[in-house]
């Protein structure tokens, strides 16, 4: 019994339980710290120990009803032989990798663990020092996001340059999707060996599809890999996050393999209740702009999205990941709403 894999096993809950997207991060000033301890992002990522400390910095703030994994869905990328950064302002930047040489250069699946093992060493961490009771969610990018980011070379906002590679070189791309997709299904495989509870998929800029690209490179990658990891582990729970795929949803939701479907917070939410939540347990949609301003403001949104999602039970989160202007003090408000919250 244990409120959170109850809820995204679709099982009865007396509450939403509550946990944020990038829980962990720059809005608290013990994640400052410790960023500053380890010198960079991605330092900090490959540090276990300190991982293990930003992982663990929210749940004892705040009493999240789950932990994440502090790690980066770029890292296996870098485990793939690619160059990643993160400049400080700029967010990541990477060595483009486009032609058949380039996809040629990337290493084998099989030896991306040898760069991985840190975040393998911080699950089994977690899972020592975790509070009893509170899971552990790993995660991993879904190929379509990965690959905007191996083509391009950065973050785009509408993902072009992927997108026109996807029609202009589909063979490569191809290519490249099954890559990420093998490679993925070992990296979670790991991260469940070592003791991670559920898993994530993070599909953020799926959006950027139109809807038969969704359903090639979004939705059937993920398929794939969800069930793939579950031909050894049936019991895993799957969180699955194509943001901003409107109303594509509805395909996801017919999806077996996926327990959870995260919801982002431009989907209508009467939408959301009447066609994705009685077949999946949803997962959102606080707008995370709501926690940098005023109580009353953030407490009248909150009202209106637990009245929304109450007729099944869902998993409170926000509709995307929480911003570095948060307000601490919101965050303390909306766990401590949530928890008095029935359903
Ligand atoms: O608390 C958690 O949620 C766990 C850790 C986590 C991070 N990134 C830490 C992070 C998780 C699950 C992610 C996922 C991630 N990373 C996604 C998918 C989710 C989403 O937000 O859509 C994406 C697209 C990335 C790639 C990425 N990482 C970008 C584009 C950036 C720069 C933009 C930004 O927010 O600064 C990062 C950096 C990053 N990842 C930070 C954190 C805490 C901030 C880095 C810092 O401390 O300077």
């Amino acid at each position: 019994m244990n409120l959170f894999l109850d809820c995204v096993k679709g099982l009865p809950v007396k509450r939403p339980p509550v946990w944020f997207m990038r829980q962990a991060g720059r809005y608290l000033s013990e994640y400052r710290d410790t960023r500053k301890k380890a010198g960079s992002f991605l330092n900090l990522c490959y540090n276990s120990n300190l991982a293990t400390e930003v992982t663990l910095q929210p749940i004892d703030k705040f009493g999240f009803d789950a932990a994440i994994l502090f790690a980066d869905i770029l890292l296996i990328l870098d485990a793939l032989g690619v160059n990643v950064q993160f400049v400080e302002g700029q967010g990541p930047l990477l060595d483009p990798v486009k032609s058949k040489k380039d996809i040629n250069l990337l290493k084998t699946t099989e030896k991306i663990h040898d760069k991985l093992s840190p975040v393998y060493d911080t699950v089994k961490k977690l899972k020592q020092h975790l509070p009893k009771g509170v899971p552990l969610i790993g995660f991993a990018g879904a190929p379509w996001t990965l690959a905007t980011y191996l083509i391009n070379g950065r973050g785009e906002q509408g993902s072009l340059t992927a997108k026109k590679f996807i029609i202009a070189n589909n063979p490569e791309f191809e290519e490249i999707i099954k890559l990420l997709t093998e490679a993925t299904v070992e990296y979670i495989l790991m991260q469940i060996k070592s003791g991670a509870d559920v898993i994530k998929i993070f599909d953020s800029w799926a959006g950027a599809l139109n809807a038969d690209m969704v359903r090639s490179y979004s939705l059937n990658p993920i398929k794939t890999i969800v069930t793939e990891v579950k031909k050894q582990f049936p019991e895993i729970p799957f969180i699955v996050f194509p943001r901003s795929v409107n109303t594509i949803y509805s395909d996801f939701s017919e999806v077996k393999e996926f327990d959870v479907l995260a919801v982002d917070q431009f989907l209508d939410r009467k939408w959301i209740a009447e066609n994705i939540q009685p077949k999946k347990v949803i997962q959102g949609n606080l707008d995370p702009l709501f926690l940098t301003q005023d109580k009353e403001n953030l407490l009248s949104e909150l009202k209106r999205v637990t009245e929304d999602f109450k007729k099944y039970p869902y998993v409170f989160n926000l509709g995307h990941g929480i911003t570095p202007d948060a307000r601490v003090e919101n965050v303390t408000l909306v766990v401590d709403y949530i928890k008095e919250l029935k359903l």
